[in-house]
């Protein structure tokens, strides 16, 4: 009671510009932190997606004109609470197998509440030289337990699309540099034509970078792929003249990976860069046991991956490696506008972004807490749970399209028609949640096995599941 005065006096006092006290903001926090603790913990036993009438009644909660006066701020978090949280995707639960998908480890979002708290703005060691010394710790942690360069230079940004665009701005660097161009100087109109080759099963985010760079959706050359769409090195053109190759570190529908090692010999010898679109992929290299499916990688001249889908910290967080960090610094360092006094590294100068939040604090975390055997652990168990339930489908016969040796299954119904009915099915059982795909010309659902969150008995739900939705779709 005492604490709704205050807000109500609060809110005149909002007005004219003042803020909250020690002990308001005190109970609004601990007001987010028990509603975010009962979210949680009915994760365990909600629907995975939320029902028309959560999103509707979300719609008419936030409909109206922009109010003129204050609300108090214990309101707005109960109005956001009461009215969003039942309309989410339960995707930081354990029963959410879409897309590639991790959770939140809870040490991640502990960490990044803190860091939320921090507001620092991340753009360099000169706005905040504490975020920036977890940054250098984190990237150095990240190149060990992806058993890449140590050199390299990196970059944490939004996501594997950032990554991408990240990366390629640097390898678009580099090749025009040895061709005698200034691309960041004199642009791409007159520039030496640039090839990009990459495998038929090119993840689309690598395509719209493509696009972003000017370097031409329809110049892409794309090389035939085999039946997990790895990219055939057999089939890979001649390459001539400045040439970026893009292969993959797990297909997003199979899992599969490209065939590192030749391509990339093949590749080197004439100069070319070679990129890895390795999303949730690479993190395989982090487990002994795993690291033969993602061998040869690490010659590549840069990798991109997603710290929010295996390494389950909060969106939105992605890394990008870069073997030159002399071309990653020509593509992305700001002019002298912003003079930086200091020699350290300062992120600005290596991603494309400036004011940015502290996601090396949630990554780093991750990499503390659970430490090498840990994460390999997660990975692992992941796998292994993909395998049990390919195996479990499989021999109620039903049709599983991929070789399962990553987390990704691509499972068929039977005919086109089939499937869907069998995927609107599930989906609409709020039990467990899988998203539809096309593969080899037939459509399919996709179930990724991505998060720290799924227990053995969820993959007993969610092979219950299908197995029910197959047995009752005609
Ligand atoms: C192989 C691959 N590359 C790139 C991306 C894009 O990642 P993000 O959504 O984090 O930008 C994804 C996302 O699923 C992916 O699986």
């Amino acid at each position: 009671m005492r604490a709704r005065y205050r807000f109500a006096t609060l809110s005149r006092f909002l007005t004219r510009g003042q803020v909250l006290t020690t002990d308001d903001t005190t109970h609004l926090l601990e007001d987010a932190m028990r509603r975010s603790q009962q979210y949680l913990e009915k994760l365990r036993h909600r629907r995975v997606f939320p029902e028309e009438q959560d999103l509707d009644r979300l719609r008419k909660a936030l409909s109206g004109p922009l109010p003129d006066g204050p609300t108090p701020p214990d309101e707005v978090l109960s109005l956001v609470d009461d009215t969003g949280s039942p309309a989410t995707v339960a995707s930081a639960g354990g029963r959410y197998f879409g897309f590639v998908t991790g959770g939140s480890l809870p040490v991640s979002l502990a960490a990044n509440w803190l860091a939320n708290a921090w507001d620092q703005n991340c753009f360099g060691n000169i706005s905040s030289p504490a975020v920036a010394i977890f940054e250098d710790a984190v990237l150095d942690w990240l190149k060990q337990a992806l058993h890449l360069p140590s050199a390299s230079e990196g970059a944490l940004v939004t996501g594997a699309t950032m990554a991408n665009f990240t990366c390629l701005a640097a390898a678009r660097h580099h090749v025009l540099q040895r061709a005698g161009w200034d691309l960041e100087r004199q642009g791409m109109f007159g520039a030496p034509p640039i090839t990009v080759i990459a495998g038929e099963e090119l993840h689309g985010s690598v395509l719209k970078v493509i696009g972003m760079l000017g370097l031409g959706r329809d110049r892409v050359v794309y090389v035939p792929a085999d039946d997990q769409g790895r990219m055939r090195a057999d089939k890979l053109p001649k390459i001539e003249g400045p040439a970026i190759v893009c292969i993959q570190a797990g297909n997003v529908n199979s899992g599969a990976f490209d065939p590192a090692e030749e391509i990339i010999e093949k590749a080197h010898k004439t100069g070319a860069w070679v990129h890895v679109d390795g999303a949730f992929g690479l993190w395989a290299r982090s487990s002994a046991r795993l690291a033969h499916l993602a061998a040869g990688f690490e010659r590549a001249d840069s990798w991109a991956a997603d710290a929010h889908k295996w390494l389950n910290v909060p969106y939105d967080s992605g890394l990008a490696l870069v073997r030159h960090p002399l071309a990653l610094r020509a593509a992305m360092s700001v002019s002298g506008a912003y003079l930086l006094l200091n020699e350290r590294r300062n992120a600005i100068d290596v991603t494309p972004e400036s004011s940015r939040r502290a996601r090396a604090v949630d990554i780093w975390a991750v990499l503390k807490c659970l430490g090498r055997r840990g994460l390999a652990d997660m990975i692992e168990r992941n796998v292994e749970q993909a395998k049990w339930l390919a195996a479990q489908l499989q021999d109620a016969g039903i049709e599983i399209l991929n070789e399962v040796a990553l987390n990704q299954i691509v499972v068929s119904f039977g005919s086109d028609h089939r499937t869907a009915q069998v995927i609107k099915a599930i989906q609409s059982s709020g039990k467990i949640w899988c998203g539809g795909t096309n593969w080899q010309a037939r459509d399919a659902m996709r179930i990724s096995v991505s998060s720290w969150a799924t227990t053995n008995e969820d993959m007993q739900t969610a092979r219950d599941t299908i197995l029910e939705a197959h047995r009752n779709v005609a």
